[in-house]
Formats: C-alpha cells, structure tokens, sequence
C-alpha cells in the first residue's frame, strides 16, 4: 500500500472534474495536477483517503504528445489557468469526457453529448477580473494577481494573455502608486490593512472598463479618492472607479455596499444589436463573444420546437437570455436575486421597448416559484441559468410541475448539472442534448446548455 510522502511511478490516464490527471496504482485512483494524458511521471503522494490518494508532480519521464510549452510565463505558478501545458484540442476533448463522466456517474444517465464549441478568441477573453492583494510584509511591495496554485499566497501577475492587455497596464499603475501612497494591503490573519482586492469588468464593446476597489473600511480614504481620479485622467479606458466596502471576515471578494467614486458606474456591452447596462455588482457573462455562441444556440434550438411561447428565465442576470429569446415568446418572465442585476435588468428591457413584454421579479428563485406555482402560473419553456452551486432542490421540484414542455439548462459546472439533470429525469423529463461550449480555455471550467423534454 503506497503512503504519503512515497515517491510513485504512474502514467496519466485522463482529465478529471477540477483538472487533475488520473492514474491507477494498486486499485486506486491517484490524483496529480499539473498533468496530461499520455504522461508518464515521478509523483509525491501528498494525501490518502479510502480509494484515492492526491500526489505532487516530481518528474516527467515521458512526455504526452498533448504536453505544449505554456503561453504564459505565469503558468507554472499562477492558479488561474489549470490547462495553459495541454495542447487546445486535447482540452476540448477532455471537457467533453468530463461531462459525459458526470452523467454516468452522478446522474446514471448515457446520454449525448455533442462535441464543445471551440472558443474562437484564446487571448483577452476573460473581461471580470478579481485580483487579491498582499504585501509580505507592511513596507513591501504591493503583490496583485491570482492564487498560487493551492495556497493564499498571490502572484503577482505583470501579464495575463486570456485578459484584455489594458488590465495588465492599470494594474502595474495601481500597483506603483497604492505603495507610493503609503496604503496597506488587507491581512486577514489581524484583520488590518486597507486594500482586500481590485476587480476589473471590461467592456469588448466599448474597450472601457470598470475598476473597484474591494476595502475593509466603511469609507474610502481621501488618498483612494485621490487616486480614482487620477486613474480617469492618466487612462481614458476607465469609464468610472468605485469602492466596494467589505469589513466581513471571510473569503467572499464583494461586500454589499458599492460607491461611485469618479465616473459613471456601469459599462454596456451590445451584442447583436441588443445593449447590455452592466453595474459593478451586476453578473454578466465573462466571455461575451462566448456567451453571444451560447445565446445562439438556445435561440437555434427553440426555434425548431416552440413558437409564442411563454418563457420562464431563472437566474436571469441582467435579461440576456430574456432579451435574446424573446421574438419566440409570447410572454417573458424574469427571476433574479441581486438587486443591482435587477435594476440593470429594468434599464435594459426599457431600453429596448420591451418593458411591457418582459418582466423581473427580484428575489430567490425558490421562494418565487413557490408564489408563481401557488398562482397556477405554468410555461411553454423554462431556462435555467443557475451559479457553480447548482438549483436548490426547491426550484426543481417547482418548475418540474410547471411545464409539460422544455427546460433549457445552462450551466458552468457539470457535477451540479448531472445532480439536477439526475432529479429532473426522476420527474419525467427526458435529457435530449447535451452541448458543452469552451467559454474557459486554459482552465478546467466548462461551460454547456442542456435540453430536456418532458415525457
Ligand atoms: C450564472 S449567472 C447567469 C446570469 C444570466 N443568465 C446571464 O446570462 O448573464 C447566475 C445568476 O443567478 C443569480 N442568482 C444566484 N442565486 C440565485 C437565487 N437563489 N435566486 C435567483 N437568482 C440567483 C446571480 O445573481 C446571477 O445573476
């Protein structure tokens, strides 16, 4: 029986759920990141559980013929990417395997899975970016960029190439200055220091953006102020700088409160005609180009099964899916948590003289199916557009009984959409398709739409 710290040889068989490469020693599954298919390596076993022990790459003996040089320079440090050393194709199947497992596994379920939608833009795609910040020690220099791979030390990130280059400039900027201001990098150890995170959202549209300052006060600091103001005169591109205030202790990177602080305090993005208001606090889709695939997709689809529908758009952001489905409905109606989406929601149906076509309601989605399906309201098609967590069990229980017809599930994480599809299937849906769509490149993250039929 291997141990930990022992030195193993093993050959990686595939990719799994959260990047990993998988390969077999004495019955049991042994997880090494930083792999491909086809390696054969020394590994550091790191920790054992029942079945599965994980292990550290010490060594490439032999070299897969996905294995690549990575085009960043930050790939053997940055946590970031997972996939920057697996060549394009190879991270296009093994996102295609890995869904298909997930059904087999977690759901029991054979079913299609078409072949992923290549990402056609792999540089500068990524437009939010959520930076951590650290000093080492009080008088260091500021450390902004991503996690190392498995630890709360940041790297610090001079160039990141799945992100507009502009951020690369404006962070260096920031960077220089916070530390020249005489500021403090937040340490959650004492709960001390002033800056926790810079958050990027990026307009392709426009070529514009948003910068917010994360901080643990309850008031920005005339320096911060200062600094705002002179980020809008040095870069035009910043369409506004905000401070979001967050003194909670935890890991969560926004606080409820945001504050304009020079500038306007949202950006638009317009795909296909259609204009996107998005707030600071607001989702939108990191991968607009992507996500415009995604929307295609949906409206592909549905238009070969449904005419004057009514749709049902659950987690619905700011009204993408609602706006972009809706020359196929007869009625839209909107459910989403946050206000500020809400809000942006309102602001963009107005904008394009739908306001007496589409509808929002702000809340949680389990608690406003129970209102909806208590009304006996019922629709033609439902779209799910839920967060890495999935659906509350509630809200399949709700819509499973509020529609003979289609449920559309877009989803960014498979383990959750195999569970749901799982309960979905035990309702009386029928899964009919599955399409994955490469929205992440260079990470494990793997985005799809799913369409199940009752009956
Ligand atoms: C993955 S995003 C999808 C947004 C939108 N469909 C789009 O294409 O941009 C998930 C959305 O669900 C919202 N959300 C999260 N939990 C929710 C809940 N329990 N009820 C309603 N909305 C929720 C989030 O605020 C976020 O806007």
């Amino acid at each position: 029986m291997i141990q930990v710290n022992d030195i193993i040889q093993v050959n990686i068989e595939t990719l799994v759920a959260g990047g990993d490469g998988l390969s077999r020693l004495d019955g049991m599954a042994i997880f090494v990141p930083d792999t491909v298919p086809g390696d054969q390596i020394r590994a550091k076993v790191v920790s054992i559980k029942k079945n599965y022990a994980h292990a550290h790459l010490k060594e490439v003996l032999q070299s897969s013929q996905h294995r690549v040089k990575p085009p960043c320079h930050h790939a053997g440090s940055c946590g970031g990417c997972q996939w920057q050393h697996i060549d394009y194709e190879e991270q296009l199947r093994a996102k295609k395997a890995i869904i298909e497992d997930c059904f087999t596994r977690i759901a029991g379920v054979d079913v299609p899975v078409k072949d992923v939608i290549s990402n056609d833009q792999l540089t500068g795609y990524r437009c939010k970016v959520q930076y951590p910040v650290q000093q080492v020690a009080k008088t260091d220099p500021f450390i902004v960029g991503y996690y190392q791979k498995g630890t709360h030390h940041v790297v610090d990130i001079e160039t990141c190439p799945v992100q507009p280059s502009t951020i690369d400039v404006i962070t260096r900027f920031i960077r220089i200055s916070v530390a020249q201001m005489g500021l403090k990098a937040y340490v959650p150890k004492n709960r001390k220091g002033l800056l926790r995170h810079i958050v990027y959202k990026y307009s392709e549209t426009h070529q514009n953006l948003l910068v917010i300052f994360v901080i643990n006060a309850r008031q920005a600091p005339e320096k911060l102020i200062d600094l705002s103001k002179t980020l809008r005169d040095k870069f035009p591109q910043v369409a506004g700088v905000l401070v979001n205030y967050n003194i909670q202790n935890n890991t969560i990177i926004l606080g409820s409160k945001t504050q304009l602080i020079d500038g306007v305090s949202y950006i638009e993005e317009k795909l296909n005609d259609l204009r996107f208001k998005i707030s600071a606090d607001s989702f939108f889709q990191t991968h607009p180009k992507m996500a415009f695939r995604i929307f295609q997709e949906v409206y592909n689809m549905l238009k070969l099964c449904v005419e004057q529908a009514s749709l049902l758009d659950i987690y619905a952001g700011v009204g993408t899916f609602s706006l972009f489905l809706e020359p196929l409905a007869s009625s839209v109606l909107a459910i989403e948590e946050s206000p500020s989406a809400v809000r942006d929601f309102h602001d963009n149906i107005q904008s394009a003289g739908l306001d007496d076509k589409i509808r929002c309601i702000q809340g949680k989605a389990e608690i406003i199916l129970k209102e909806l399906y208590d009304n006996e309201e019922r629709f033609d098609v439902i779209l799910l557009d839920p967060p890495r967590k999935g659906c509350e069990r509630a809200v399949i229980d709700y819509i499973a009984s509020m529609t003979d017809r289609y449920i559309v599930y877009v989803s960014c994480n498979p383990a959750t959409l195999a569970r749901d599809v799982k309960a979905l299937i035990a309702k009386g849906f029928r899964l009919e398709y599955t399409q994955p769509f490469d929205m992440f490149s260079f990470t494990h993250h793997i985005e799809s739409v799913s369409i199940l039929k009752k009956g």
